[in-house]
């Protein structure tokens, strides 16, 4: 039905009239024409010159010696901690403050999660949380390093570069070193952001991405592995592919995956990759404009960018301090959608969440406190300057009678 479709604020919905959605596709290159060059031709399935193609635009753009195109990013997370040797009952670090994927990619390889809490500041990855895990919670033996509580392997990390801005990695790679611990950096969010020069996704051993429908570029789903490590792109073609040995007479030589990505979706990407500088220059707009008008608010602290960071700002985010500004974050989002603006608070963290209950985790309060204060606001780049202002208007607006509200409550 075309009327629910459109209220539900979905990725790749379009919005309903007035309606001011999270984060939407933006589809305005050459998607059409690469789209149904895909059709006139025939190719369309999981091979074709267009994944060719996007797998090495999308290397290039990252400075990535290998590519490797996936359904999505939760299989590109599958892959990569399955190449880098991850095996069942190992564990694995992984940003408690983000989306359950990654988490669930442990699962699936039958390794467990070790929740990291994330730092105040940006939001993510705390790493002298994880540093101080491996180094006090894990003992070092036959040069092995192992939980000293589970007595279980230590063998990854896997930072989540959240909402477009890049874990401090230094420390992080430091201790993965010292330890032999393959890092996994889950760029899902990030594409396009910065760690000290560095492109997101290049800075550890192996890198993922996701083209989902909210994310900076889209394929309508999608995902890619990148890795300088020759073999294990190797590892993961053969493995995304179902592993097959022998094509013609169907050997197959692994458990492997119908993970390839379609031709038709991979030429939308290569299209949405041309433009992705204007996209990311979008989202920084976006988030300059909210930072000047909010962070002038009392109670509210806009989502910034560390020194030696380039976010991409794929959401803006903002800290909503009740005491200060008047009521809690849930009830501003209440009041937004009321006015029928989309905003969205950050995920459950993953040592909350009932799935991974009993998961071993550091100290998560700085997380928790994010989770109750955080709200992503609208940041399509198609966000339009009156939207914006709408969004900023209903914000200040909501707070400063909430305030006048509390003061005459207690006059
Ligand atoms: C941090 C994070 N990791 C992984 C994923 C999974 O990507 P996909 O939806 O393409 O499977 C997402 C989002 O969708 C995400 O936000």
């Amino acid at each position: 039905m075309k009327g629910e479709a459109s209220t539900s604020g979905e990725p790749g919905a379009p919005p309903a009239d007035g309606f001011i959605p999270l984060c939407v596709p933006e589809i305005r290159g050459n998607e059409w024409k690469y789209v149904k060059e895909c059709l006139d031709t025939n190719w369309v399935s999981s091979v074709g010159s267009f994944v060719d193609r996007f797998e090495r635009d999308l290397a290039a753009r990252v400075g990535a010696q290998h590519a490797v195109a996936v359904v999505n990013g939760t299989a590109a997370l599958h892959v990569a901690l399955l190449v880098a040797g991850v095996r069942p009952d190992d564990e694995v670090l992984v940003s408690t403050l983000t989306f359950i994927a990654p988490a669930n990619a442990i699962r699936y390889v039958g390794a467990w999660p070790v929740f990291v809490d994330a730092e105040p500041d940006y939001w993510q990855m705390d790493p002298q949380k994880a540093v101080d895990f491996l180094e006090r919670g894990c003992r070092w033996a036959n040069g092995e390093l192992r939980n000293r509580v589970t007595q279980r392997r230590v063998t990854a990390i896997i930072p989540v570069h959240i909402l477009g801005h890049p874990v401090d990695m230094d420390p992080i790679l430091a201790v993965a070193r010292k330890y032999g611990l393959s890092v996994i950096e889950d760029a899902t969010e990030s594409l396009g952001a910065q760690y000290k020069g560095r492109c997101a996704g290049r800075i550890g051993d192996i890198g993922c991405f996701s083209f989902n429908g909210n994310k900076l570029i889209t394929t309508g789903g999608g995902g890619m592995l990148v890795t300088d490590n020759a073999a294990w792109a190797q590892r993961a073609k053969y493995l995304t592919t179902q592993a097959k040995d022998n094509p013609v007479e169907f050997v197959h030589g692994a458990i492997g995956f119908n993970y390839r990505l379609t031709n038709v979706q991979a030429a939308m990407g290569c299209a949405q990759l041309e433009l992705i500088d204007e996209y990311i220059a979008a989202k920084r707009r976006i988030a300059a404009t909210y930072a000047e008008a909010l962070h002038a608010v009392p109670g509210l602290t806009p989502l910034c960018e560390a020194p030696w960071a380039f976010s991409i700002y794929w959401m803006s985010g903002v800290l909503v301090d009740e005491r200060q500004y008047g009521m809690e974050s849930r009830d501003l989002l209440r009041r937004l959608e009321a006015a029928k603006i989309q905003a969205r608070p950050l995920w459950q963290p993953g040592h909350l969440s009932p799935v991974h209950r009993g998961a071993p985790a550091t100290d998560c309060t700085v997380a928790e406190q994010l989770q109750q204060q955080a709200l992503s606001l609208p940041s399509s780049v198609g966000l339009t300057e009156s939207q914006q202002l709408r969004v900023l208007r209903a914000v200040l607006t909501v707070g400063a009678d909430a305030r006048r509200a509390g003061t005459s409550c207690k006059a």
